[in-house]
């Protein structure tokens, strides 16, 4: 069996959501604390075993390349001024993995985006992380999980959660007979369904394994929901030639892709870090004190 060694990471979706912070930035450089999005996506690759990083880029997206490179002017500047601590937090950064970039010219799904990477990747089974959803779980991390069940069987792997009916609409969903705690066969997968459509309530939260066939599926997939070449409709055709499985990912998860879950990620994470965490607390416990108040006076 081959080794998981390559991660593919879309980036070149224009993150209107976050207009105008994306209108020069890229969405994936918006800071969580201190730290970019994206960072934490190659982190969670690197700490699952991935050596070579392909971004599939575009447009206006020059600050991720420059983020993963050295940057000789700044570590020359912060070691002039003593501060060696940030020379070896920058420098980290670049020496990750190895990093490739790849531009998608035309933006039509994220199937598409895969696809525009099937050179580099070539035949080899192969990670898959988007940038929106963040998964925290430091002694298995997300991509890791699926990794580990590949090395199982040998085949595809999507990582799913639960999610309530009403939010079907936002996901590919996919229907499956479970073989193993949080392990399953995979029967059926939907893009975005409305909830009284969807065969069930188990959601593709961005992390896949593929085996290369997915390459040769998509040149197959017609164009379906919103009019681009989706993913998940290739991995149903895939599915009808070979088997796919799918696990739930076990983790705290962030959907960084929309504000609300964006200011929910940068609270959790600051409660966390030891040296953000007493001030973030006592501000929480001020505010909610405050609108306490404020919800008694109008009583
Ligand atoms: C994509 C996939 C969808 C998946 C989602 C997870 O959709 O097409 O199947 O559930 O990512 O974040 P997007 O959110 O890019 O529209």
């Amino acid at each position: 069996m081959q080794k998981i060694r390559k991660a593919v990471i879309p980036v070149a979706g224009f993150g209107t959501r976050f207009l105008p912070a994306t209108k020069a930035t890229p969405k994936e450089m918006m800071p969580i604390v201190d730290k970019p999005i994206i960072q934490y996506i190659v982190e969670e690759a690197v700490a699952s075993g991935i050596e070579t990083i392909i971004f599939v880029t575009g447009r206006h997206k020059r600050a991720i390349e420059d983020h993963f490179d050295y940057a000789p002017e700044l570590e020359h500047a912060l070691e002039r001024a003593g501060k060696e601590e940030y020379v070896n937090i920058i420098r980290e950064i670049s020496d990750m993995a190895d990093f490739v970039y790849i531009r998608q010219k035309e933006q039509l799904g994220l199937g598409h985006a895969i696809l525009t990477a099937e050179h580099i990747v070539g035949n080899e089974p192969f990670a898959v992380l988007l940038g929106d959803e963040l998964i925290i779980n430091e002694e298995n991390p997300g991509i890791k999980q699926l990794i580990d069940v590949y090395k199982k069987f040998g085949k595809s792997v999507i990582g799913t959660t639960d999610v309530p009916r009403e939010e079907t609409y936002k996901y590919g969903i996919i229907e499956g007979s479970e073989i193993e705690r949080g392990i399953r066969l995979v029967n059926y997968l939907v893009e975005k369904p409305e909830p009284h459509e969807a065969p069930s309530t188990s959601a593709i939260i961005g992390r896949y394994v593929l085996t290369p066939n997915i390459f040769d599926a998509l040149k197959r997939t017609p164009f379906g929901k919103g009019g681009e070449l989706q993913l998940t409709d290739a991995l149903m055709l895939l599915r009808q030639e070979e088997v796919i499985y799918s696990k739930d990912i076990e983790g705290i998860r962030h959907d960084t892709g929309n504000k609300l879950g964006y200011i929910k990620a940068i609270l959790d994470f600051a409660l966390r870090r030891p040296d953000t965490k007493d001030f973030v607390k006592e501000l929480i416990l001020e505010q909610a004190e405050k609108l306490k108040e404020e919800a008694n006076s109008q009583t």
